[in-house]
């Protein structure tokens, strides 16, 4: 076995993210809402068809702005998935919702649909529904209930720029729906995110929470003539040097999704056959879901063997990871009642999975030492 090391994840120069960077210096704008977060807004407007996006510091920070728009308030009942990143509940808790988590299905491992309804009380104001892996929830089903309930519908779209449900772009079906560009993502900025905005009502008091709670993008566009404090609010905008290098980013989106492509499918052809042979499930995209090509997870039959399995990789230079654990069992999660038993299919997912490696430098000889890897241990 080869022992070059393979990395779980690593930042890629695809184009002119360091030439960009000179460029918003030489701008002498290197605060945020310069040339190049004016670009990023655009071009994901543009593509995504979107009313509005606003570039954030992150995901968890567009996250937070949407709770600050929704009017979160005590006591509220916010409604996410139990297998999901911790600030997707968090931005709310700390508006003070209460959380209610909600199992996933087993094959796609996105919110169970099918649970939805019986998670809704009159305290129920939003669900946040999360496209896990950049593949889509049912969100025929989620906005029908949503609708029905008159909830809000935040979508978490962390993994699935660019995915699609039913051939719409994911990002596009809640009122609101949070970007990330952390280093880990298909598009990065090292940190960073996005508020995407479809319901127009939120466009004016987003620009306001996100400028500290001032008014101050309508004095840039001459809308008022002095700036002031107007609302509750933090900063939330990214410097426009990580605009500059995100924009480079973006530029390269169909090189990036066509190279991710065809990782997650070599990966894929390569261990479709010994994953029958021993029970262990490769991930689900269901017809009617273009994915995003954002990670290669596997289910291992348990966690003796996905334990086994990382600590084996890990011998032969090969980082992969697991991720995510019950939030419903975490501390925070028991202080809300959270037992064993609440969200069976996340409390087993949680133990089985693991991720490959998977970024944008991956080569195919990278792969190639993964598959073989993974092939060669023993069960
Ligand atoms: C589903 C999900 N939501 C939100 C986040 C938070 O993203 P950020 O690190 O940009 O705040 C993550 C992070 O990986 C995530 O996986």
């Amino acid at each position: 076995m080869s022992s070059l090391k393979v990395d779980f994840n690593r930042p890629v120069i695809v184009g002119n993210e360091l030439e960009y960077m000179r460029q918003a210096v030489e701008n002498a704008h290197i605060s945020g809402d310069g040339l190049f977060t004016k670009k990023c807004h655009a071009l994901l407007e543009n593509e995504l068809g979107v009313g509005k996006a606003l570039l954030t510091t992150s995901c968890t920070h567009a996250l937070e702005m949407a709770a600050i728009l929704l009017n979160i308030q005590r006591g509220d009942e916010v409604v996410i998935p139990d297998f999901t990143f911790v600030t997707t509940i968090n931005a709310f808790v700390l508006r003070g919702a209460t959380p209610v988590f909600v199992d996933i299905r087993p094959d796609t491992l996105n919110l169970d649909e099918s649970k939805l309804d019986a998670a809704i009380t009159p305290r129920t104001k939003a669900v946040i529904p999360v496209h896990y892996a950049g593949v889509g929830c049912e969100m025929d089903t989620v906005l029908a209930i949503a609708r029905e309930h008159g909830l809000k519908v935040v979508e978490d779209n962390a993994h699935g720029l660019f995915g699609k449900y039913k051939g719409k772009l994911l990002g596009t079906f809640g009122s609101m729906a949070c970007q990330s560009f952390h280093e880990t993502k298909n598009f990065t900025s090292g940190e960073g995110g996005a508020l995407l905005i479809n319901d127009p009502t939120f466009v004016e008091r987003a620009e306001i929470i996100r400028e500290k709670g001032t008014n101050r993008s309508r004095f840039f566009r001459g809308q008022v003539d002095k700036y002031t404090w107007v609302d509750i609010g933090s900063s939330y905008l990214p410097s426009d040097l990580l605009a500059a290098f995100l924009y480079a980013q973006l530029e390269q989106r169909a090189k990036i999704q066509q190279q991710r492509k065809q990782v997650w499918e070599i990966y894929y052809a390569g261990l479709k056959d010994w994953a029958a042979a021993h029970d262990v499930q490769l991930p689900y995209i269901p017809e009617h879901c273009e994915q995003s090509y954002h990670m290669f997870y596997m289910l291992l039959p348990n966690l003796e063997l996905r334990q086994k399995l990382i600590m084996y990789l890990r011998e032969a230079g090969i980082y992969s990871v697991f991720h995510y654990l019950p939030l419903h069992l975490s501390d925070m999660g028991k202080g809300y009642g959270g037992k064993t038993g609440d969200c069976p299919v996340t409390e087993r997912v949680s133990d089985q999975l693991i991720r490959l490696p998977f970024h944008n430098g991956l080569t195919s000889g990278d792969q190639e030492q993964v598959i073989d890897a993974v092939r060669e241990f023993e069960f």
